[in-house]
């Protein structure tokens, strides 16, 4: 029997963990289960201590009942061979199969609760709602440990509503994780850049607009891309554009240029006449970036641009990067990914701190082969981690404060 920090005595009690365990799954296998090796220290700790887990996670997005294809049961396979002991699967969330479950758990053993977004009420806008869910979920342990980092953003009723009702602690990942990000936030040392790529300008303009206040350089990539060069007027073809942020776009360029926040931009992009699938074999074209073909559409960035990335980032002192800079799954379109990653796993030689921010970013490093060691932290949550560099408050971590 032991102790849990901040819960004191766990032993013989039954904690319920929230985890992060949204992986992603072609048919039932995993493909890449870096959230659910990520989630092993605390539900072990809990384990060791004699606790009787019950661990809660969501899969994807159903829509408040169940789904076949989001069912957690190949996640609980999985973590059972990561803890070495068998890890019981609920049918349900806080139906009968999850009370039959939890009764028949004995002090240090763990089981899973079926998609915790099977049910309307955990991520319903309803405080009542949610409320009640939650109220559900408490029925079924005596503490709560919250451990979901990718999730901490989300006001839903097993991260945050369950909090209120329980004694809580938070778990080794979301203060790991917190700590590091408060390295890029309270006086990061410089110089400090920011890569930023994936498909939609849409989902960074809030860590752009706060990042222009504190980063010294901020190198774009990604479908993102696209947009800021048409600010820039050139034309990009059939690529992404998000045509209604380009003011926004010109904004930023113009706030960059103003406070001296160097923002860099690919002179080169990878295109190709059809988005790489099925058996068409892709036929990549350099061009520079002013002259994407108007039928052609980027799919990475070019060779001389991820040299120029890789020697931008070559003296940075922190670096964060969130967004792949091309469709990085595809041979022909993910050196641009390959060449940032390779830059930013270098970063630790001269003392500095490289963060993968999460979501794909994390995948593509896992994907391209890269060993994870060499990052200097590699955070579960896409969304949690941009949040938080956005200045914004995550209601899974205030609840925890209260
Ligand atoms: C993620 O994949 O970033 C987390 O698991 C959160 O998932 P969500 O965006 O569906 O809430």
């Amino acid at each position: 029997m032991g102790e849990y920090a901040g819960l004191g005595e766990v032993g013989g009690k039954r904690v319920l963990v929230r985890s992060d365990l949204n992986v992603p799954l072609d048919g039932d296998r995993i493909t890449d289960d870096g959230r659910i090796r990520a989630s092993v220290p605390t539900i072990r700790a809990l384990a060791e201590a004699g606790a009787r887990v019950v661990v809660v996670a969501h899969l994807g997005r159903p829509k408040g009942e169940p789904e076949a294809r989001y069912s957690l049961a190949p996640v609980a396979a999985r973590l059972g061979e990561l803890l070495g002991s068998e890890v019981a699967f609920a049918g349900d969330t806080v139906g009968e199969s999850a009370h039959e479950t939890v009764a028949a758990l004995s002090d240090g053993q763990v089981a899973l609760l079926e998609n915790v977004r099977f049910n309307a009420g955990e991520t319903s806008k309803d405080d009542a709602e949610r409320a009640e869910f939650a109220r559900r979920l408490a029925e079924l342990a005596d503490a709560f440990v919250s451990d979901g980092f990718g999730v901490v953003h989300r006001k839903q009723a097993s991260v945050y509503d369950v909090a209120q009702l329980l004694p809580h602690a938070m778990g080794t990942l979301v203060s790991a994780e917190i700590d590091v990000l408060r390295r890029l936030t309270d006086e990061p040392a410089r110089p400090y850049a920011v890569v930023l790529g994936g498909s939609k300008v849409s989902d960074k303009l809030g860590v752009i607009d706060n990042l222009l206040g504190k980063a010294d350089t901020l190198l774009i990539g990604g479908g993102m891309v696209f947009t800021f060069l048409k600010a820039q007027g050139h034309e990009v073809g059939r690529s992404l554009l998000e045509e209604d942020q380009l003011d926004t776009c010109r904004e930023y360029l113009r706030r960059a240029e103003e406070s001296g926040v160097r923002i860099l931009l690919p002179g080169d992009i990878v295109v190709d006449t059809e988005f790489p699938a099925g058996e068409r074999t892709p036929q990549p074209q350099v061009v520079p970036a002013s002259e994407i073909p108007a039928d052609a559409l980027g799919l990475d960035i070019g060779p001389a641009s991820a040299a120029d990335f890789a020697a931008a980032l070559a003296d940075a002192q922190t670096v964060f990067w969130n967004g792949p800079m091309g469709v990085f799954e595809v041979p022909e379109f993910s050196d641009g990914t390959r060449v940032v990653a390779d830059a930013l796993s270098r970063t630790r030689d001269h003392g500095g701190l490289s963060v993968v921010g999460g979501g794909d970013s994390a995948a593509a490093v896992r994907t391209l082969g890269f060993d994870e060691a060499s990052f200097g932290h590699i955070s579960t949550g896409g969304g949690a981690s941009l949040e938080y560099l956005e200045g914004r408050t995550l209601p899974g971590i205030t609840v925890l404060e209260a």
